[in-house]
């Protein structure tokens, strides 16, 4: 590293596919010299990675340029200024009129064209590409240092899918994220190994559909999510696998399987249900009953019986009642969730609820959103609580606040504090729950078996 080499500062907001991306700009800047720095301030490029799902999402991204002008008038510093992510997909160009300090707009699907726009950008162009690119953007995108990778920690996201063809009414993805798409079995094959080489023992497979995952395989065929699991649950370091966020109609047999299967693959599942009255639910055009949606939660836990499921909601969807809104809060006690989130309905433009009759009143949504949340929060907690005296595996991700103490997850992604002297981050470790907290367990070690596997030097960090 140089001493004077350009500062790059990523700020990500929404999905955890948004954080996936910054690294992939980061990635892709790193041959160009710039190094990642924590703070706007110092940077010579700061990127605004943004959300479109919800109006207060999109909005914070102005908020945060006004921000930005002031900094550069109060500092006299000049850095470029990039909004990448879902709101630069919907909004493209509109975002340079509105707001004159940004210097560069770039969808999703261009993130491996950022060295080219930044040379324009600094012959003082103003580019926006928002385009669909016909090339393979992750094949062409620069791949990560090992020490990168290592500096990023024991977890790691890998994008195994991309876009949506549900057209949910309420929801702007397949505008922002375009058609379903999937990656190459082989190319996701040695990503994840060559992340597990660098250190990470955990991997999330990210996609806004990831159980319509139909990627081709190695031997020619269409492999499914199952499939692909199958095949990175074989290689060697990797601890744990993950996999958000999954439909309910993709949810098949061979995937249901998979989790009664595979070791590695933890019991935790995000599967939203958005609602649970059939009336809004087809309103939704979510393409499954309140039913259907149990009946599929009962197959699956008949796999998986310690499964967690997690899931989203959201309330006051245009028409709905308190007779609909009291069915769904019938489905989140039926289907005892671990963990939800819960989402007030957000007219988006050019998505066909925004248009419909019977706009529910702010006042009600909010009402509802706090009764629902009361009960999933009340949960979560009796979730936690049963694991009390029960021994589970935690992957040690962060040392903790003391000395001695480390932070890591549950199998049920819950954060565990333990403390444990002389272990180290990376590792799995067999611990007994002790209490819970707010919003954590905490835990002993177990004794007996320790699973440390090799890792190169500079991955445990
Ligand atoms: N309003 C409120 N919540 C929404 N979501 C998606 N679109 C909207 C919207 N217009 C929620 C859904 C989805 C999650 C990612 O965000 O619950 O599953
Ligand atoms: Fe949006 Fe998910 Fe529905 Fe696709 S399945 S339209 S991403 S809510």
């Amino acid at each position: 590293m140089t001493a004077n080499a350009p500062k790059l500062f990523v700020k990500s907001y929404g999905c955890q596919m948004n954080v996936y991306d910054a690294e992939r700009m980061a990635d892709a800047l790193a041959p160009e010299g710039y190094v990642e720095t924590q703070s706007a301030e110092d940077a010579d490029l700061i990127i605004l990675n943004t959300c479109h799902i919800r109006e207060k999402a999109a909005e914070k991204v102005y908020s945060e340029l006004g921000r930005i002008r002031k900094m550069k008038q109060e500092t006299g510093r000049a850095p470029k200024v990039a909004v990448a992510g879902c709101v630069a997909q919907a909004e493209g160009a509109e975002i340079l009129k509105r707001a004159p300090v940004v210097d560069l707009v770039i969808g999703p699907q261009s993130y491996q064209r950022l060295p080219e726009l930044l040379r324009e950008a600094a012959e003082g162009r103003r580019p926006v590409d928002t385009d669909f690119a016909v090339e393979d953007k992750f094949e062409r995108l620069a791949k990560p240092s090992p020490k990168a990778i290592a500096s990023r920690g024991v977890t790691a996201f890998v994008t195994v899918q991309e876009g949506c063809d549900k057209f949910c009414t309420f929801c702007v993805v397949p505008y922002t994220r375009g058609a379903e798409s999937s990656r190459p079995a082989a190319q996701l094959i040695a990503e994840t190994e060559r992340l597990v080489a660098a250190g990470v023992r955990e991997v999330t497979l990210l996609g806004q559909n990831v159980d319509a995952y139909h990627g081709e395989g190695p031997d020619g065929r269409t492999w499914s999510l199952a499939r692909l699991m199958r095949a990175l649950s074989e290689i060697e370091g990797l601890a744990r696998l993950r996999y958000t966020t999954s439909h309910p109609r993709d949810m098949d047999d061979e995937l249901i399987a998979a989790h009664r299967e595979l070791p590695k693959l933890m019991p935790y599942l995000h599967l939203p249900v958005q609602s649970g009255s059939d009336r809004i639910l087809a309103a939704m055009n979510r393409k499954h009953t309140a039913d259907e949606y149990l009946r599929l939660i009962d197959r699956i836990r008949a796999a998986r019986p310690d499964l967690a499921l997690s899931g989203d909601f959201i309330v006051g969807f245009p028409g709905e009642t308190d007779a609909d809104f009291e069915d769904t809060l019938a489905i989140a006690r039926d289907a005892a969730y671990a963990s939800a989130f819960t989402f007030k309905y957000s007219p988006r433009p050019g998505t066909p609820a925004a248009d419909m009759d019977g706009q529910v009143p702010e006042a009600v949504k909010d009402e509802r959103l706090q009764r629902l949340q009361a009960l999933i929060s009340a949960q979560q907690a009796a979730f936690a609580r049963s694991l009390v005296g029960r021994e589970i595996d935690v992957l040690l991700d962060r040392p903790g606040r003391y000395p001695g103490q480390l932070a890591g997850r549950s199998p049920y992604l819950q954060p565990v504090q333990i403390t444990a002297p002389g272990a180290v981050v990376g590792e799995v470790i067999r611990a007994v729950v002790t209490d819970t907290g707010a919003n954590s367990l905490f835990a002993a070690p177990a004794g007996g078996a320790r699973d440390i596997l090799p890792q190169p030097a500079e991955a445990i960090a």
